[in-house]
């Protein structure tokens, strides 16, 4: 391994830091600590784990965290009535409904209730349609974390050449609109890209989440590139045990990139991170405090 690691849980936990003492900050000048709702529908085990560990890291950063469980069975109007009930609360700053929903209830629908001013995870359509026409709202978390990630080892990224590979709505698209946003000529590619290994060996950055384990190796990418590794994969081991991998095979990108995060450790702690600061910046911007958002 040639690359430099990017420490996405360092930088993580740097900025939980800086979000926990905004956050006392604003407790003094609110008369109330900054607050996140989040809502889980059904038993899911891996949601279940997110929901307690974004709790535990809300309540670490000096925020209140409010916590929703329901049923399985929950019937859309009585998600939709919770989610209203949260929008009216002024002692919530931000509203997170775990995703995926157990079947029948509809993502889009229920996303769509999100007041968009409470809207932390960036889901919202308004605040894609914010993104795209670069007005003030509330940027995916994952994406905004991986940029973050970049600007802090490369600096400026104008005239850099970065290709994401996918184009989901969470991260493959709003990542392509941060990158253009910061001057890089993006190219998006996906799983009906012609030549895929060429056109990812063409970029100085290379943002990987597609959900297909190590499927970028290290032929396809050009010597000294920065990448970015979106992917969370369970696989079981040679041992008979599981383990997580990314997106992208390590071993092989890490003897020809130039710096890259690891899985686990780089993007994944970004995400609650950015989550908590998205809450903070929402507390700020619903009280009419000012505060430095570019510094966050
Ligand atoms: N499920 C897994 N990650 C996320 C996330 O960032 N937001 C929501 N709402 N659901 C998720």
């Amino acid at each position: 391994m040639s690359a430099a690691l990017i420490d996405g849980k360092a930088f993580a936990e740097g900025l939980r830091q800086k979000v926990g003492t905004y956050a006392e900050e604003f407790e003094k000048k609110a008369g109330r600590k900054a607050g996140l709702a989040v809502v889980l529908v059904g038993e899911d085990p891996a949601s279940q784990v997110y929901v307690r560990s974004k709790g535990k890291a809300t309540v670490a950063a000096n925020m209140n965290s409010f916590e929703y469980k329901m049923d399985d069975d929950t019937s859309e109007e009585a998600l939709i009535a919770k989610v209203e009930e949260l929008n009216a609360d002024p002692n919530v700053d931000g509203i997170l409904v775990q995703l995926p929903l157990p079947k029948g209830l509809d993502e889009q629908t229920v996303i769509a209730t999100i007041d968009p001013d409470k809207d932390v995870d960036g889901f919202h359509i308004i605040n894609a349609g914010r993104l795209s026409v670069g007005q003030k709202g509330f940027v995916p978390c994952t994406p905004l974390g991986c940029l973050m990630l970049l600007k802090d080892r490369l600096g400026d990224l104008s005239g850099k050449d970065a290709v994401v590979v996918g184009r989901s709505n969470i991260v493959g698209k709003p990542m392509a609109q941060l990158l253009t946003d910061a001057n890089a000529t993006v190219t998006i590619a996906h799983s009906r890209t012609k030549d895929l290994p060429e056109v990812v060996k063409r970029a100085d950055i290379v943002v990987a989440a597609v959900g297909r384990p190590e499927m970028v190796t290290g032929d396809w990418i050009k010597p000294g590139a920065t990448v970015i590794d979106v992917g969370i994969n369970r696989i079981s081991s040679e041992d008979g045990k599981s383990k997580l991998v990314g997106d992208v095979d390590f071993e092989s990108a890490s003897d020809v990139a130039g710096a890259i995060t690891p899985v686990p450790g780089g993007v994944g702690p970004m995400t609650i991170a950015v989550l908590l600061r998205n809450t903070l910046v929402s507390a700020y911007r619903r009280e009419g405090l000012s505060l430095d958002e570019d510094a966050l």
